[in-house]
């Protein structure tokens, strides 16, 4: 399906735009305007553009219905500070019903249930309930279009973060596991980060991985091998050689059972490497591989 833009509705876009650019992070920005009232709204328009300065982006949009700016928008233009709680799982519920559009000036703590907790260099109140709370002094505001559905970047740089203490591990480190964080995709679609939904992908050979052109044509060419899988065997920083010490059972009973017939010999080479590789082990699975190629 081609999409042009152009052509949709502003609802359409925005359904179309959700759905793929997603998971996002979820930004609960707790603003106070000029007259002390406090507000508190989720937005997904948001992330971390810069670690020095430490700078967060959120947008909060012209409405589609009738093109007005949202409340939170009015507020850091009257008092340019924020409060950044991220949304995790135990508070989403509460987060989505300070989403609804309650009129100027009702406090969207009192709405969803949540405490306000002073802050310590910025005037609005933080969310005791959320583990991760961020100060923030808002740097700039970038209007997109006049538009409904026209983002209003709001560009903020953090001055202090408060972390709650169950999120770090024995030696004081951040546990990723330990977060949950939740994020939103398109329609009412959320997803929530646990151990499950997470995985470890080492980052990439610093020592520079040979890329795929380097790869032998039959496992470049396989067709066992996923893209996936190419991309772990091209992380390496140079061709592996030939162990001659490498013993693997399976491997030696492919080579003994399939000697005859290079082609399937070459196919069961590629599914054990794929085996090896799914348990992250891409010496060996080069080793597999290796043997196929001599
Ligand atoms: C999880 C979630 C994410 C949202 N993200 C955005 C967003 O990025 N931008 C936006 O304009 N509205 C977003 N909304 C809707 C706003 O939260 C809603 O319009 C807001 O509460 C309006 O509040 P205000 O007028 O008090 O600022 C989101 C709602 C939910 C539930």
């Amino acid at each position: 399906m081609l999409i042009e833009l152009a052509s949709l509705t502003p609802a359409e876009r925005q359904y179309y735009l959700q759905h793929v650019v997603a998971p996002r992070p979820i930004c609960f920005a707790s603003t106070i305007n000029s007259n002390g009232e406090v507000n508190l709204s989720p937005f997904s328009f948001f992330n971390l553009f810069s670690a020095n300065p430490p700078i967060l982006v959120f947008s909060p949009s012209r409405r589609v219905r009738d093109k007005t700016q949202k409340h939170t928008l009015e507020n850091v233009q009257q008092v340019p500070e924020v409060v950044i709680n991220i949304v995790t799982y135990d508070i989403v519920h509460q987060a989505s019903l300070a989403s609804c559009d309650y009129p100027a000036g009702v406090d969207e703590f009192v709405k969803a249930g949540f405490t306000p907790q002073a802050a310590t260099v910025v005037r609005p109140p933080m969310v005791k309930e959320s583990k991760v709370k961020m100060e923030c002094r808002v740097n700039e505001i970038k209007p997109l279009g006049d538009e409904g559905g026209a983002g209003n970047l709001v560009i903020c740089e953090v001055l202090r973060m408060h972390i709650d203490d169950t999120l770090f591990d024995e030696n004081g480190k951040l546990d990723q596991r330990k977060i949950q964080h939740v994020a939103r995709l398109g329609g009412d679609w959320y997803t929530r980060v646990n151990e499950a939904s997470l995985f470890i992908l080492p980052k990439p050979n610093v020592l520079l991985g040979i890329g795929f052109d380097q790869l032998p044509a039959s496992i470049r060419n396989s067709m066992v091998l996923t893209g996936n899988e190419l991309g772990q065997l091209a992380n390496v920083h140079e061709l592996p050689m030939i162990d001659a010490a490498y013993h693997d059972d399976h491997l030696k009973n492919i080579i003994q059972y399939y000697s005859i017939n290079p082609a399937e010999m070459e196919r069961e080479l590629h599914l054990h490497a794929q085996v090896l590789l799914a348990q992250g082990r891409v010496a060996d699975a080069w080793q597999v591989l290796l043997s196929g190629e001599t």
